[in-house]
């Protein structure tokens, strides 16, 4: 099926903004050593990605509004329509020159994900999906992986970051999960992570307290790919609680089932 405008454009803009995140990662390496350290520089190189994006977005599209990891939200005068924009995804990844980190651009509307892109300007690989359409790499159509059994599952979780909520609940289902499943993954790009159930290399994803800008394209990959995604405990839409879980529709109640009972070993 041909993109529709809305994905050509974005697309477009994704392309765009690459090429400056292509050089900046490219100059990294003679920062690793410098005594100050690379973080100003990838927080720079962050807001310079979203301006591209939103530059070029807003040009093909005028009135749609923004919700931007750097910039926050911006009203716009459609109000059925906006970008969800992460500029670079796996921005630690990015800072230590390891090279999983993804431009990430979702089209929202009527507060329903309809377009995603996601573009690991390293790999060349940029992951589409469309609501209705399928999710794609590269115009490769996506499926994902069709394994039932959980002790055969590779799964992707996050780890919090240090001093933030959850250790302890993070840890128990760490520990439950390890002992069910074929191996854990902490690639470090939640956006990359959906986008790799979507592809089937992961069987599974969780994490918890993300963003709507780490979630909303990977949400649509893992669907149009004929997954599913859920809240880590309730049915409530993981857009709007942060906590996620992505597999296909044997192994996603399965690995819910562990993380309830994470919450029993804690005593949550
Ligand atoms: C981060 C990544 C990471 C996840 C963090 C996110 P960022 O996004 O998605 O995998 O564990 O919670 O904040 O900050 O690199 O855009």
């Amino acid at each position: 099926m041909a993109a529709s405008p809305s994905m050509t454009i974005m697309i477009a803009a994704v392309r765009k903004a690459a090429r400056g995140v292509q050089r900046d990662f490219g100059e990294l390496s003679n920062l690793q050593v410098s005594v100050k350290g690379p973080g100003d520089y990838v927080t720079a190189a962050d807001k310079r990605c979203e301006k591209v994006l939103r530059t070029e977005l807003e040009k093909a599209r005028p009135g749609y509004g923004f919700l931007m990891e750097e910039s926050g939200a911006v009203k716009g005068s459609d109000p059925d329509h906006r970008f969800i924009i992460d500029p670079i995804d796996g921005t630690t990844n990015f800072m230590h020159s390891l090279p999983l980190f993804a431009i990430s651009v979702a089209l929202e509307r009527k507060n329903e994900i309809v377009a995603a892109v996601t573009y690991n300007p390293i790999s060349d690989e940029l992951f589409t999906a469309e609501k209705g359409a399928g999710a794609f790499l590269n115009n490769k159509r996506l499926r994902v992986a069709n394994r039932t059994d959980i002790h055969e599952a590779l799964v992707g979780c996050g780890i919090p970051h240090r001093g933030s909520e959850g250790q302890a609940e993070h840890r128990a289902e760490l520990a439950l999960l390890q002992a069910k499943t074929i191996g854990l993954r902490r690639l470090g790009s939640a956006t990359l992570d959906l986008a790799f159930v979507a592809a089937g290399r992961l069987d599974a994803f969780w994490e918890r307290n993300l963003h709507p800008w780490d979630l909303a394209a990977g949400v649509l990959l893992v669907r149009e790919a004929g997954g599913f995604t859920s809240d880590c405990d309730t049915d409530a839409n993981p857009l709007q609680t942060g906590n996620i879980i992505a597999a296909n529709a044997d192994l996603l109640p399965l690995i819910k089932k562990e993380l309830a009972a994470a919450k029993k070993v804690i005593g949550a």
